[in-house]
């Protein structure tokens, strides 16, 4: 079935909105889009296209995905910085949405507020994509996956453990993502930085679907076996003072050469959405170990946004 019409002027706001199939058209999109990529061959799905990057919270590599993908499909990309527009200030969410779905063909938004970016949605009328808030960060998660995939050359019955805070914006939609696609899943983190039982119960859902697991525990142990070994840093951004609570707290769920043993696989990997913050949730050892898939799923940011544009804006 062709399913390239399915995405034509839809947001991209959580992964739960969207089918395994869907989301794994995307991957396949988005490695198409990277061979052309390397043999030097853009395209112009975009062309003409006017795109808005709302960046409330800094960003590196979503920024700079949004902004070269856009310009390598021919489109028109504009940096929005949170503090220089009127959004928060002087303006509603919803009249900002409604002045930029005038302008813009499509809105990217970083932010705070899942809300704000579901407000965008539904006011704007264009597309809008999300560059993370406080709850998901939906667009990693592709990177994530098509990274897996590439290196294992298969995302199935794969076994994925994610340490450190377990109800952040990467928790949740890791968690999503896996079970989705058929990624045994599972948190290892203290009970209080768990996520919520209604977003478990979803996701069992969905993993029960894909014939998948979903874990939920604080024993590091449970690394054994492991394919993947991810973790994030401690305190989110926006959450700066409750670094040293959390340094306490999530100490014994560092990712280390120790760690990663215990998984008693040779092959084990280390993933990291990035910026990372070295000696505290991973050592720079394992950082820098071959077992180190980090900067393959900084450059997939890159095709598997595109490939989200090109799918929802594209012609
Ligand atoms: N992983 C990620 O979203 O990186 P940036 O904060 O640099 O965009
Ligand atoms: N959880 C992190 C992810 C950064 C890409 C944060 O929100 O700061």
């Amino acid at each position: 079935m062709d399913l390239s019409r399915n995405f034509k002027g839809r947001s991209f706001i959580t992964l739960k909105d969207y089918t395994p199939e869907e989301i794994l058209y995307l991957l396949d999109l988005a490695a198409e889009l990277k061979a052309k990529k390397k043999q030097g061959i853009t395209g112009d799905s975009l062309k003409g296209k006017n795109i808005a990057l709302i960046f409330e919270k800094p960003s590196t590599r979503t920024r700079c995905a949004f902004t070269v993908a856009a310009a390598d499909e021919g489109g028109n990309p504009t940096y929005l910085a949170g503090n220089e527009i009127q959004l928060g200030h002087k303006e509603s969410i919803e009249d900002t949405a409604r002045v930029l779905g005038r302008m813009f063909d499509g809105i990217e938004f970083r932010g705070f507020k899942q809300e704000h970016v579901e407000a965008l949605e539904k006011y704007s009328n264009v597309p809008v994509w999300n560059g993370l808030t406080d709850e998901y960060h939906p667009t990693q998660i592709l990177a994530d996956l098509l990274t897996m995939r590439e290196h294992f050359g298969r995302l199935k019955g794969l076994k994925f453990v994610y340490l450190g805070d377990g109800r952040n914006n990467m928790a949740n939609s890791l968690m999503i993502g896996c079970s989705k696609v058929g990624v045994d899943f599972a948190i290892i983190a203290p009970e209080s930085l768990w996520p919520t039982e209604r977003l478990i119960g979803l996701c069992k859902g969905y993993a029960g679907e894909s014939g998948s697991t979903i874990t939920v525990t604080d024993d590091a142990d449970a690394v054994k076996d492991a394919d993947v070994l991810y973790t994030d840093v401690w305190a989110s951004m926006g959450e700066e003072d409750k670094a040293a609570e959390r340094i306490a707290l999530l100490k014994p769920y560092q990712v280390n050469t120790e760690l990663m043993k215990k998984t008693g696989k040779e092959s084990t990997i280390f993933m990291h959405c990035l910026p990372a913050v070295k000696g505290k949730e991973v050592t720079e050892d394992v950082f820098e170990s071959e077992a180190s898939v980090v900067f393959d799923e900084a450059e997939n940011r890159l095709h598997t946004i595109k490939a989200v544009m090109v799918a929802t804006l594209g012609q």
